[in-house]
Parts: C-alpha cells; sequence; structure tokens
C-alpha cells in the first residue's frame, strides 16, 4: 500500500546473474531504540545510519509527541531528549503504523510515567496481540484498554506511582523484553526479565551504553536481565549498523539466482542476529564472511554470497529460532529452490507478525508449485531443486513487507514470474530494496506480470 492507501502491485522474473555490492540500509531494531532511548536521555544524542523506513519515522513521530525533539541536519539525526520520566502527555493519537517493535516499545517507555496515551496502527498491526505487552506493564500498575483480544486502538494510563517487576516472558520475544525493561526506567529499584531463551539483545547493550546499569546473567532457570531504575540517561553518538535481517534478501537471491557473486559489506553479526547465515552454510551456501571485525562492541563482516547449484533441505535447530525469527520467509524461498526437505520447528511466533508468516508463505509457494506442510509451530518445505521452482503465480503480502521480499526474491529464480498483489509494505523497512536488487541485474516491474 502507497502512502496514499493505493496497493502497488509488483513483480518479478529470472534475468540474468545477480553481481556487485548492496549497500542495504540501517539496522531496524537499533533504529528504533535509538530515537527512544536518545527520547529517554538528557541532552542531544546524534544517530547517523538510521534505518529511514516508515517505521521508523513513525517511532520519531511519536517520541515529537511525547516531547522529545526530533529533527534530521545533514546525514545526521538529532535527538533532543527530556530524560527518564519527561514524556509529556501527546495531544493526539499515536499512529505507529505497520510496526509492531515500535508501538511495544513505546508503551513500555511511557506505562510508568503518570500520563495517557492511546496508539494505533495500520490493518496489520491493529490485528497483532498487544496483551503480551500490557500483561507486564499492569504489573508496574499501569493499565491498558484496548479492543476485544487486547488490540489496538488502545490507551494506557501510565502508572502513577510505579513499582518495579520480576518478570518471566511467556514467549521469545525481544520486544516484550524491551517493553518491561523500558518500563523498569522509570520504576524505583530493580526490574528483573527472565527468558528461557535468548533473544535479540540490543535493548541491553544499548541501554548500558546510555549508561543505565544492566546486568545478563545465564542460570539454569533462562537468562536474566537486571536492570537498576531511575538512572539518568546519558545522550550518545550512535552509528547504526547495517540490517542482517535486510542482508538476508542479496544474500539469497544471490545464492540462487544462477551465476550470481555478491558482496554485502558492513553486516552486523550480533550471535542473537545471524542465525540465517549459519543455517544457509548448514544448507551448503557459498556464503562467507569476509573482513570479520569488531565495531561499537558487535562482530561484523562483510558478507559474500555466490550461487550455490547444491543447496540440500535441513532440519534447522529449533533453538536457533529466536535469532533468525525474520528470516524464515525468505529461508523457505531457498529451501523451495533446495534439493530434499526443509523442517523448521519451535517457530510459533511466526504467526503473530505482520501477517501470520507460516499461512502467508505456505500459501504463496503451494500456488508457485511448491509442496508446504504446516502446523501450529512448524512448517516443512519440499525442494524442488535448482532452478525447478515452476513460479508464475500471484500471492497476497497482506501488509507484510518480509512476505513481499521474499516472494520477489522467488520470482528471480523460479521458472515463471511472481507478482505481488501489493509490495508497498516493504518501504516499512528497506525502502530501497528495488533500487538496490535491480541495481545487483535483478528484474523488478511495477505493476503486474502476466503469469502463464
Ligand atoms: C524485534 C523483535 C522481534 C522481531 C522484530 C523486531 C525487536 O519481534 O520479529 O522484527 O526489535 O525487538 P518479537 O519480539 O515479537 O519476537
Amino acid at each position: 500500500m502507497s502512502a496514499h492507501g493505493t496497493p502497488i502491485p509488483m513483480s518479478s522474473e529470472r534475468g540474468g546473474p545477480l553481481k556487485g555490492e548492496a549497500h542495504v540500509p540501517g539496522d531496524k531494531s537499533i533504529s528504533h531504540r535509538s530515537l527512544i532511548l536518545g527520547a529517554l536521555s538528557v541532552g542531544e544524542t546524534k544517530v547517523t545510519g538510521l534505518l529511514e523506513g516508515q517505521d521508523v519515522l513513525d517511532t520519531g513521530k511519536a517520541m515529537r509527541a511525547f516531547g522529545a525533539e526530533v529533527e534530521k541536519r545533514g546525514e545526521t539525526w538529532h535527538v533532543h531528549g527530556v530524560g527518564v520520566g519527561g514524556f509529556s502527555e501527546p495531544d493526539n493519537v499515536i499512529d505507529c503504523g505497520n510496526a509492531g517493535t515500535g508501538v511495544r516499545l513505546i508503551m513500555g517507555a511511557m506505562a510508568t510515567s503518570p500520563i495517557a496515551a492511546t496508539f494505533t496502527g495500520d490493518a496489520s498491526l491493529n490485528k497483532r496481540p498487544m496483551a503480551r505487552v500490557t500483561d507486564p506493564l499492569a504489573l508496574f500498575g499501569a493499565r491498558a484498554y484496548g479492543r476485544s483480544g487486547g488490540r489496538l486502538p488502545m490507551t494506557i494510563l501510565g502508572a502513577t506511582s510505579p513499582v518495579p517487576v520480576r518478570y518471566a516472558t511467556p514467549m521469545p520475544s525481544a520486544q516484550v523484553k524491551s517493553a518491561v525493561l523500558l518500563a523498569g526506567l522509570n520504576a524505583p529499584g530493580e526490574t528483573v526479565v527472565i527468558e528461557r531463551e535468548a533473544t535479540r539483545d540490543h535493548s541491553e547493550r544499548m541501554l548500558t551504553g546510555f549508561g543505565a546499569a544492566v546486568t545478563t546473567e545465564d542460570t539454569p532457570e533462562g537468562r536474566v536481565i537486571t536492570l537498576v531504575g531511575r538512572p539518568e540517561l546519558k545522550p550518545q553518538t550512535i552509528v547504526v549498523p547495517r540490517d542482517p535481517s535486510s542482508a538476508a534478501f542479496p544474500v539469497c537471491a544471490a545464492l540462487i539466482v544462477e551465476g550470481s557473486d555478491v558482496l554485502v559489506p558492513n553486516i552486523g553479526l550480533n550471535p542473537t542476529r545471524a542465525g540465517l547465515f549459519f543455517t544457509l552454510q548448514d544448507m551448503g551456501a557459498d556464503l562467507t564472511f569476509e573482513n570479520m571485525r569488531e565495531e561499537g562492541g558487535e562482530p561484523v563482516a562483510d558478507l559474500r554470497a555466490r550461487f550455490s547449484p547444491n543447496l540440500k533441505g535441513i532440519e534447522v535447530p529449533p533453538e536457533r529460532a529466536a535469532s533468525m525469527i525474520d528470516e524464515y520467509p525468505v529461508l523457505s524461498v531457498v529451501a523451495a529452490c533446495a534439493e530434499g526437505i526443509t523442517h523448521m520447528p519451535g517457530v510459533k511466533e511466526l504467526r503473530v507478525k505482520e501477517s501470520d508468516r507460516i499461512d502467508a508463505m505456505a500459501t504463496g509457494l503451494r500456488a508457485a508449485g511448491v509442496a508446504v506442510d504446516e502446523g501450529e509451530d512448524w512448517w516443512t518445505v519440499h525442494g524442488c531443486g535448482q532452478g525447478a521452482v515452476p513460479g508464475g503465480a500471484t500471492v497476497k503480502t497482506h501488509l507484510d513487507h518480509r512476505i513481499a521480499m521474499s516472494f520477489l526474491v522467488l520470482g528471480m529464480a523460479s521458472k515463471a514470474p511472481m507478482t505481488l498483489d501489493d509490495g508497498g509494505a516493504i518501504a516499512t523497512s528497506f525502502p530501497i530494496f528495488e533500487g538496490l536488487m535491480t541495481g545487483l541485474g535483478a528484474r523488478i516491474t511495477r505493476g503486474a506480470t502476466e503469469t502463464a
């Protein structure tokens, strides 16, 4: 959907090899957190490399509504924060667009201040469960009034006398963990989050960088994260690393398009995010990490992906799921182009993303001639082998950027083109996707292509 609400049909088809360098945008998770933590610190945070996708721009608008100054001057974003507990009550409804991360983290950040705020989003976000966040926020003393099933639009009344919380997350979710930690910032004493499976740890790392006391301990109970409340957060200068979840698309496309050789420079390989790349290597991908180094305390490498004609289906370890949760849609495309079966267990969370991603991918892959089996928390793709996916289908993207980009990648390798009903959601996380991929040699067109 475009900003004006008109669907944007898009198609992709087989062309020549993909060649060259793919400079993907900044990390979405770190971009949201840069703006929110900047708004909660005292003074001016400077951010370069911010992802200027719609999701993050909506978070920037929200931070302004809570009283922070957020503006871009030259290539740098400046966030003038109001300090922990300094949010003012917004005059109007906060529209977080398509962004689950945006709305859930912001709800956490305001839930321990004595203000009210009403949140809404697009048709995708307004279907997604919010009780996973409002349940722990209620323990701090906040109240939530939303639609049935804990859906947006929803008003949060922040706690007037917040108390600290000890909370074990019932599902592996960095958004839930982060909402609790951000709420804990304005509660006295220690707030503790326990997660059975480690999820992305950007909040912990960045809170520490902003001067909060955060400790992490691996125990038999799981990972125990403790935050000391009421710190004074100090403004930071942040260089946002490039997003491994966006890198996944040119990398996977290069593996399945004959003759390709693509370099994707400067990709963060934080172990809580890099699961896809190890899975691809397990499948026999010609994928190497070049120029391995550390930047801002995180491992970074240039990824080199070359056409890999002998990809094999594998059993994806369920304990790896959290570190590649956003990458299963494009992994299923690679699996469709591999020999044999790829089984992906332990992925119930995929059903509550921007769309039900198992259903959206399974439906589209089947329409493209690929056999898929599924259960509540697993799915299996029966690979057609290299060059053998029929394609030739029009698929629904359900306002989900990763579904849209995954099927465009499939169309680059399938026998007949793939068409999307609407590729507009791509702009939420990867606004330069089309230009970047066509620059490598991909054939992507706007509008529907006649399919066989
Ligand atoms: C994110 C956490 C994940 C991920 C999302 C970004 C984050 O969601 O899917 O794209 O930045 O914390 P969950 O916490 O729901 O797993």
